[in-house]
């Protein structure tokens, strides 16, 4: 079966294959950045003298009233709404909006202005979620806790300290959002099909009206690149992977074999059989969320290597991969959010946990380096072997030749904790010093943030 539509004669396609090459699915997203770029365009083809102002003032009327549903199955969203102002107003006034661009430069001025959008929600998200970090620190300022390396007990710490560093890197991720927000916020329009026009048009009013900070110069590259969704795609699956982590560990401390924290139930799901079961189901979907992410972004990878300038279709197969990692990033980042807002924490557990698995055992060999002028390495191997000989600490003080009441003294948590003092260390004191530094950050990131949104 043959179709015919406002592409003309030669796109007598066959129904499958239209349906097959439309993109008009994910085009929702980039709709009314759609309707703003044929504002836009008609406006500047108006004051230019490039098209009758009658026709132009017409399409600008009722662009304002299409909606993304009343659109008919075409090939994508662009063509979708030049067939809908053809029907309400005729071609001899709909035919004039395509003058002087093509879809090419038209979509890839569609894909930034609703990346950039994007990127403003994500970053509004983190900071929402590292404010609520914050509190968490507030209220555990001072509660100790084990510390893994190898996921074993390493050395003690404080809650504290984890939150802290959860804020610090989504920081990171700020960073590379609105970065990647600056480098995107240029416009592509005018690139035409990929050599521009030889209409005179105007490219900075385009760009102007459409918030860019100025055009993208090289009308080539303007069309061609999708270097931004690259970019973009790597900075969520970076950020959602550091999400993945935190998911891991909660549904970890969230066992009846750690039991440091109990899950809100808003957010554990029960098992269809067994009546006991609080399942950490988001946490998992978040977890695997980030290996769709890092699919994405190798979806991405693997389809621009190697594609011939300018346009070829291929590029269309690779916006989707953004909009999806965008709403996996978004809806993780809430749910974390409330996860980590809303879980219980077991102080008794933590603290109880943070004196086994002689975990002071560093600090015990730092002691004989700082009191028997001990290296450190001959200090480490004492204290191993010590350990290793001993069944509890008498045994340890007697092997090391030490108080029995020194190897208590100087295994314990809290004091270990306290004691380390250098920059960002788990003693409350650092902590209240990183935790003001922090948001200093925050507070400043919320300023780049406005200055975007404005
Ligand atoms: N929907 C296409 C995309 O997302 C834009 C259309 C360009 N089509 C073309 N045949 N040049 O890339």
């Amino acid at each position: 079966m043959k179709e015919k539509d406002i592409l003309g004669e030669k796109s007598e396609i066959n129904l499958k294959a239209k349906q097959f090459i439309s993109s008009l699915e994910f085009d929702e997203w980039i709709f009314e950045a759609d309707v703003m770029v044929d504002m836009a365009h008609i406006i500047m083809l108006m004051e230019r003298g490039i098209i009758p102002e009658k026709p132009g003032k017409k399409i600008l009327e009722e662009l304002e009233d299409v909606k993304y549903d009343d659109l008919s199955e075409e090939e994508d969203v662009h063509v979708a709404i030049e067939t809908y102002l053809k029907n309400k107003l005729g071609e001899k006034v709909s035919g004039w909006l395509h003058t002087a661009r093509s879809r090419n430069d038209e979509v890839a001025t569609c894909i930034r202005i609703k990346s950039r959008e994007e990127i403003l929600e994500t970053v509004n998200k983190l900071l929402k979620l590292n404010k609520a970090l914050i509190k968490r620190v507030e209220e555990h300022k001072t509660t100790i806790m084990p510390g893994f390396t190898h996921l074993q007990h390493a050395e003690p710490t404080s809650l504290s300290h984890y939150f802290l560093s959860y804020i610090q890197s989504f920081n990171r991720d700020i960073d590379r959002l609105l970065d990647a927000y600056d480098r995107i916020n240029k416009s592509p329009l005018g690139g035409g099909a990929f050599s521009s026009t030889s209409f005179d048009i105007d490219r900075e009013m385009t760009a102007d009206l459409l918030g860019f900070d100025e055009i993208l110069e090289n009308s080539m590259d303007a069309v061609s690149t999708r270097d931004y969704i690259h970019e973009l795609i790597s900075s969520l699956s970076n950020l959602i992977t550091s999400i993945s982590r935190i998911a891991e560990e909660l549904i970890l401390w969230s066992t009846k074999e750690f039991s440091y924290v109990d899950l809100p139930s808003e957010f554990t799901s029960t098992s269809s059989i067994m009546p006991q079961k609080k399942n950490p189901d988001v946490l998992e979907i978040i977890r695997a969320k980030a290996g769709s992410v890092q699919g994405n972004l190798n979806s991405v990878q693997t389809t621009l290597k190697a594609l011939p300038y300018a346009y070829n279709r291929d590029l269309q197969e690779i916006t989707p991969n953004l909009w999806k990692s965008l709403k996996s990033c978004q809806d993780s980042i809430y749910l974390i959010k409330e996860i980590l807002k809303g879980m219980k924490i077991n102080e008794g557990t933590l603290k109880e946990q943070s004196q086994t698995g002689f975990i002071g055992a560093s600090e015990l060999a730092n002691y004989l380096v700082k009191n028997r002028d001990t290296p450190f390495r001959r200090a480490h191997n004492m204290v191993s072997q010590a350990i290793e000989k001993s069944k509890d600490y008498q045994e340890i003080a007697e092997f090391l030749n030490v108080e029995e009441d020194v190897v208590s003294d100087v295994m314990d948590p809290e004091t270990i904790v306290q004691n380390k003092k250098p920059r960002g260390s788990p003693s409350k004191e650092k902590i209240l010093e990183s935790k003001s530094n922090l948001e200093k950050e925050i507070e400043e990131n919320e300023e780049k943030l406005n200055e975007r949104l404005n």
